[in-house]
C-alpha cells in the first residue's frame, strides 16, 4: 500500500498557527470572507493539498513508525456524532462549523482557572508530530500523524491543587453548526475524563492538526484529545472545557451504556465488548485482521498506571 507524507510544502503554503488564527478572524469579518474560507477549504472538501499547513513542528521520539494511514481515510471515515451517526457524516456535513475563534475555560481544582482564547493557550508550546495507532472500540484501527502538545504542559500552567484526582472534558454545545446535536442519540455535549496521571502521562496530547495541517473540523478542530493506548471514544473532540475535578467525572458513552463503555475504556483484548470480540482489529486499509495488543501496543509505557487494578472490573 501507498505510504502517504505529508506533501511537500512549500513555503508560500506555510502559516504558523498564529498567524492561521488571526487571519481567519480577519476573514470573519470581510466581505470576502465566504469565498476566501472556501478557498481555505472550510466547506470545499479538504484534500491533503488544500488542508491549511502548520510549521515548526517538531519529529516526536515517542512515534510508530507503521505505515500511516492515507489522509483522505483519516479525514473521511469519522466518529463524530454531534455531525451524525454514519461514518461519512462528519466530512458531509461540518462544513459550516467555525473553530475560529475559540476559547477554552479552565475551572476546578486550580490556582489559575479561567477563559483563555485558543491562542494563548497553546501559544508558549512547540507542536510535535506524534504519529500514534487509534484503535476505536468498534474493532478498526488506524495510524494517524498528529500534531500536539502534550497535555502534562498545558495542566501544569493552571497550577492543579492536591484535590485534583481527575481531568474532565467538554465538547462545544452549538447545535445550529452540528446538526448531530438536535437529535437525542447522545446526551449532549459530549463529556470525557482521565485520571489525573492519565492525563499527565507524556503519551497523551492535545492536537490541533494531523498530516501537519490544522485539524478539519471532522476530526475535531480547533483541539481535541488524542489519548494512544485507550479506545478512540476517548478522545473528546472541538473541546471547549477542562476542569479540574475530585471525583470521577462522567463519561458520554458510560452515561449512554454503562454496560459496554467504563470509564477507563484501555485497549484490552482480553475484555470482550458484549457483543463483540476485541481480540483482533482490522486496519483501515487492509484486508486481513491484526491481533490488538495490550494497551495498543502501549503496555510497556503505560501498564504500571494500572498496577493492582482488575482489568475486567475496570473496563
Ligand atoms: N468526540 C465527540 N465530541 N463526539 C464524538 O462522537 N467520537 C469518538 C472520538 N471523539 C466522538 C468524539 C470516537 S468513537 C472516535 S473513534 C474518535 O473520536 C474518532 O476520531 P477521528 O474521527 O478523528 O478518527
Amino acid at each position: 500500500m501507498l505510504i502517504k507524507r505529508p506533501p511537500d510544502i512549500k513555503p508560500s503554503e506555510i502559516t504558523s498557527l498564529s498567524l492561521y488564527l488571526r487571519r481567519r478572524e480577519f476573514l470573519k469579518d470581510s466581505a470576502l470572507a465566504g469565498l476566501a474560507i472556501a478557498g481555505l477549504g472550510a466547506s470545499a472538501p479538504i484534500t491533503a493539498a488544500t488542508a491549511e499547513k502548520l510549521v515548526n513542528i517538531r519529529k516526536s521520539p515517542l512515534s510508530t513508525n507503521e505505515e500511516l494511514t492515507p489522509f483522505e481515510a483519516v479525514t473521511n471515515y469519522n466518529n463524530f456524532y454531534e455531525f451524525g451517526t454514519d461514518k461519512e457524516d462528519p466530512a458531509a456535513n461540518s462544513g459550516k462549523f467555525k473553530p475560529h475563534p475559540w476559547s477554552v475555560q479552565v475551572a476546578g481544582q486550580c490556582a489559575k482557572p479561567g477563559t483563555y482564547n485558543l491562542e494563548d493557550f497553546i501559544k508558549p508550546h512547540a507542536l510535535e508530530e506524534r504519529i500514534y495507532r487509534l484503535r476505536c472500540v468498534e474493532a478498526w484501527s488506524m495510524v494517524i500523524p498528529w500534531v500536539g502538545i502534550p497535555l502534562a504542559d498545558v495542566l501544569k500552567r493552571f497550577e492543579p491543587t492536591g484535590n485534583a484526582k481527575y481531568v474532565a472534558f467538554t465538547t462545544v454545545m452549538r447545535p445550529n453548526e452540528m446538526p448531530g446535536q438536535r437529535r437525542a442519540v447522545l446526551e449532549w455535549p459530549y463529556v470525557e475524563g482521565l485520571r489525573m496521571d492519565e492525563a499527565m502521562h507524556p503519551l497523551t496530547i492535545l492536537a490541533v492538526g494531523l498530516y501537519g495541517a490544522v485539524l478539519p473540523n471532522q476530526n475535531g478542530a480547533p483541539l481535541r484529545l488524542v489519548v494512544p493506548w485507550k479506545y478512540g471514544f476517548k478522545g473528546i473532540k472541538s473541546i471547549v472545557k477542562i476542569e479540574f475535578t475530585e471525583n470521577q467525572p462522567p463519561t458520554t458513552w458510560n452515561i449512554s451504556n454503562g454496560q459496554e463503555y467504563g470509564f477507563y475504556s484501555n485497549v484490552n483484548p482480553e475484555v470482550d465488548h458484549p457483543r463483540w470480540s476485541q481480540g483482533k482489529e482490522r486496519r483501515i486499509g487492509e484486508f486481513l485482521k491484526r491481533k490488538t495488543l495490550m494497551f495498543n501496543g502501549y503496555a510497556d509505557q503505560v501498564a504500571s498506571l494500572y498496577t493492582g487494578m482488575d482489568l475486567q472490573k475496570f473496563y
